[in-house]
């Protein structure tokens, strides 16, 4: 009698999973820093493809409106991008680029600027569109260093915050300005970060605690240690190869730091708890660039 009990208890909890299963809802990553030249487009990059390699379906977008990279290291020689689109009329097919393992690629150039002149209608059209192109599981936003209009705008709209610093006492000191600046406004509560270019486990934890320990005391935002890449000679030599490290050189330390990160991001309970379906995006979308 008890067995049957449980039998039938555990069929209503994979009904009730299932039934709560909805294959429209997407994850938006943000990736930001507040030095420059930490290695933020380089993470993207590859989590986008560790995150395929999963299994996923990824949009990697360009949103450093000064300079562009990500098209760099994934060997994508783009025509258009957001601005095209929006100022001229371009299909928004053509300026969605495939990547390698299937990763689709846009660049928000002056368009990111662009979209906040737009009104409503012209917005959701935008946004509809770029979801309807790929079913996408996972957008993951490539920003610019720094606290800009931007990156403040791409940090309220994505679920998620991947803060990446070296251990360098500069980096670190502009992270927690970027921390601060989340913690003020009251962006999000919890941020995640990523120490790059380490020279050992011990370097990575005592960057990690720093901040930690620092946001503890004066700030109201949580610090996730979702870990370390190590300072690896393969990342420069995959990037003057102009292919993502993880493809060139899948057993250098800096892939396997890469991968555990991708693979902890995308940790079933972290994953699901905080997504959104598509019209819950279309609105997110416009309470930050809506006027
Ligand atoms: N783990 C690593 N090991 C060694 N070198 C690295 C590592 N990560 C990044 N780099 C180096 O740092 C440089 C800057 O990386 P990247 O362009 O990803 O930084 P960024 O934060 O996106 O810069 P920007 O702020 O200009 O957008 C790369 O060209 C690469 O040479
Ligand atoms: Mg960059």
């Amino acid at each position: 009698m008890n067995d049957q009990a449980e039998i039938l208890r555990k069929l209503v909890e994979s009904k009730e999973i299932r039934k709560n299963y909805n294959p429209g809802l997407i994850k938006i990553y943000s990736v930001v820093s507040g030095k420059g030249g930490v290695g933020k487009t380089n993470l993207s990059v590859n989590l986008a493809i560790s995150m395929a390699q999963s299994g996923k379906k990824v949009l990697l977008m360009d949103a450093d409106i000064g300079m562009t990279n990500a098209d760099i290291l994934l060997g994508i020689n783009y025509k258009y991008d957001l601005f095209d689109h929006l100022e001229s009329g371009v299909d928004l097919k053509e300026i969605i680029y495939e990547g390698p393992e299937g990763i689709k690629f846009v660049s928000g150039g002056a368009g990111l600027l662009k979209m906040e002149t737009l009104n409503e209608e012209t917005q959701k059209k935008f946004i509809q569109g770029l979801l309807d192109i790929g079913g996408f599981d996972v957008m993951i936003i490539d920003n610019g260093a720094g606290i800009s209009r931007e990156s403040l705008s791409f940090i309220t709209f994505a679920h998620e915050v991947i803060l990446v610093t070296t251990p360098e006492p500069t980096a670190v000191t502009d992270a927690y300005r970027v921390l601060k600046a989340i913690s003020f406004y009251q962006l999000k509560s919890t941020v995640k970060l990523v120490v790059n270019k380490v020279s050992s486990i011990d370097v990575g934890e005592e960057t990690y605690g720093k901040l930690y320990n620092t946001a503890k005391s004066f700030l109201t935002v949580d610090i996730e240690n979702s870990g370390y890449i190590f300072d690896d000679s393969r990342v420069e030599k995959a990037i003057m190869e102009q292919e993502p490290v993880v493809l060139a050189y899948p057993g250098s330390l800096a892939s396997g730091n890469i991968k555990l990160i991708a693979s902890s991001i995308l940790d079933q309970k972290n994953y699901t708890g905080n997504v959104s379906t598509l019209k819950q995006l279309g609105n997110r979308f416009l309470k930050i660039f809506g006027s």
